[in-house]
This record gives C-alpha cells, sequence and structure tokens, in this order.
C-alpha cells in the first residue's frame, strides 16, 4: 500500500483551517471542499485513461489529449463527513458516476454500521473508484466500505482512498488487508483516543461539517 501527504502549501493551509476549533460550519465545509478538489486532483495524475487525436484549432491542427469518456470513474463518498470532502469532485473528474455509502460509527462499541447503500451490484469492468471519507482513526469504516467495494469486482490497485486526516490503526489496518491500494491524505495524525477521536485531528468532521 502508499499512502501520499502531497506536500502543497494548499493542502497545508486548508487542514490548518480545518483544525482550529475556532472554524465555523460552512467554513469548515469549505476548507473541507478545497481539500477534497486538491487531493483528488492529485490522485488523479497518471491515473485517469486517456484518448487521443487530432483537432482544429482556429490556426491549424493540433494533436489533442482528452480523458477518456468511455473509461468508468467512480466516485464513493461515505456519509455524511464524506459529501464535504467530496463536493467538487465531479468539477475535476468529468463523467463519473457517484455511489453513496452510509456508515456510522457506534460511539461507545466504534463498530460501523451500514445505513445506506447505493453501490452498484457489480461495477463496471475497468473501473477506477476513489473513496472518499475525511477520518480514517480506527479503520472500521474504511474497511467496512472496501470490504462492500471489493465484493462487487474493484481490484485494490483500481481502488484510491482520499481522507483529510489519517491515523496510525486504520493506516496499519488498511496496508494489511488491502496491498496495492493507495491513499492520499492531508496528513497523517500521532494517536486516535479511547473515544475514538483522531488526536489532534480536527474533531468530528461530520457534526463540523453538517451540524
Ligand atoms: C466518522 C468519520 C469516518 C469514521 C472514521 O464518521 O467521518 O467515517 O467516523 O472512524 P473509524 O476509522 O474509527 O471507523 P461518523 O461515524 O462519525 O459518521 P458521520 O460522518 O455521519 O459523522
Amino acid at each position: 500500500m502508499l499512502v501520499f501527504v502531497p506536500p502543497h502549501p494548499l493542502i497545508k493551509h486548508w487542514v490548518s483551517v480545518l483544525r482550529n476549533e475556532q472554524t465555523p460550519s460552512p467554513i469548515f465545509r469549505n476548507a473541507m471542499a478545497e481539500l477534497g478538489r486538491l487531493l483528488i486532483y492529485e490522485a488523479s495524475r497518471d491515473w485517469l485513461p486517456m484518448v487521443t487525436g487530432e483537432i482544429q484549432s482556429p490556426m491549424g491542427v493540433a494533436s489533442v489529449e482528452f480523458i477518456d469518456p468511455r473509461e468508468p470513474v467512480a466516485i464513493i463518498p461515505i456519509l455524511r463527513a464524506g459529501l464535504a470532502l467530496a463536493e467538487h469532485a465531479s468539477s475535476i473528474l468529468p463523467a463519473t458516476k457517484t455511489y453513496h455509502l452510509g456508515i456510522s460509527r457506534d460511539e461507545e462499541t466504534l463498530q460501523p454500521t451500514i445505513y445506506l447503500n447505493k453501490l452498484p451490484d457489480t461495477f463496471p469492468e475497468g473501473s477506477r473508484v476513489l473513496v472518499v471519507d475525511p477520518m480514517l482513526a480506527t479503520g472500521g469504516t474504511i474497511v467496512a466500505s472496501l470490504e462492500l467495494i471489493k465484493e462487487r469486482g474493484v481490484e485494490n490497485q483500481q481502488i484510491k482512498v482520499i481522507s483529510a486526516v489519517a491515523a496510525p490503526p486504520a493506516l496499519q489496518k488498511l496496508s494489511e488487508k488491502f496491498p496495492g491500494l493507495h491513499v492520499y491524505t492531508g496528513i497523517i495524525d500521532p494517536t486516535v483516543n479511547d473515544k475514538g477521536f483522531i488526536v489532534p485531528g480536527l474533531g468530528d468532521a461530520g457534526d463540523r461539517s453538517f451540524g
């Protein structure tokens, strides 16, 4: 498994805005959306299938490359907080399909419960899949999500996970269970506390985004 923390000043900036407990909800949500846009931009580098051709510009014939619209790309936001991080995804990646997964973590046991599953029975052949969830804490939620996605015919190498903050327990589980996976995160934090929150982290991303 590969974990990328793109060394970009804008990524550092938006992570810092998210961390600040004084950041009000609308600005928090906007910061999350901006961070998601930048991380998805980085994750799509050298990943999207291209189609080449020639086009007539006003001044002559040019060789051109476009993203191949025939190759399926799926965005999977993990509700609720993933909705904020994925907000600009479709403006970066043309011709994507969005499949929602609703998963909540029990506050006591920290076990994930799937309450909404809009995944297809099988993903189209060759699908590239972006799974978007701001927090990778104990890892229960992202592991449950990836198991559902893999059951539907997607290989680890075809999946990229986008997160704002990742912690060692989640990264450890992902690397054991999903070799070949790529994770793009704004930052890696050192610990998860006994309530399942990343420390220092940014608090409860769902509550801070949506109240
Ligand atoms: C949070 C967060 C992740 C999950 C991470 O969601 O957005 O989905 O917890 O925790 P884990 O790695 O320990 O499983 P939450 O259950 O609070 O739902 P929400 O997004 O609706 O607030």
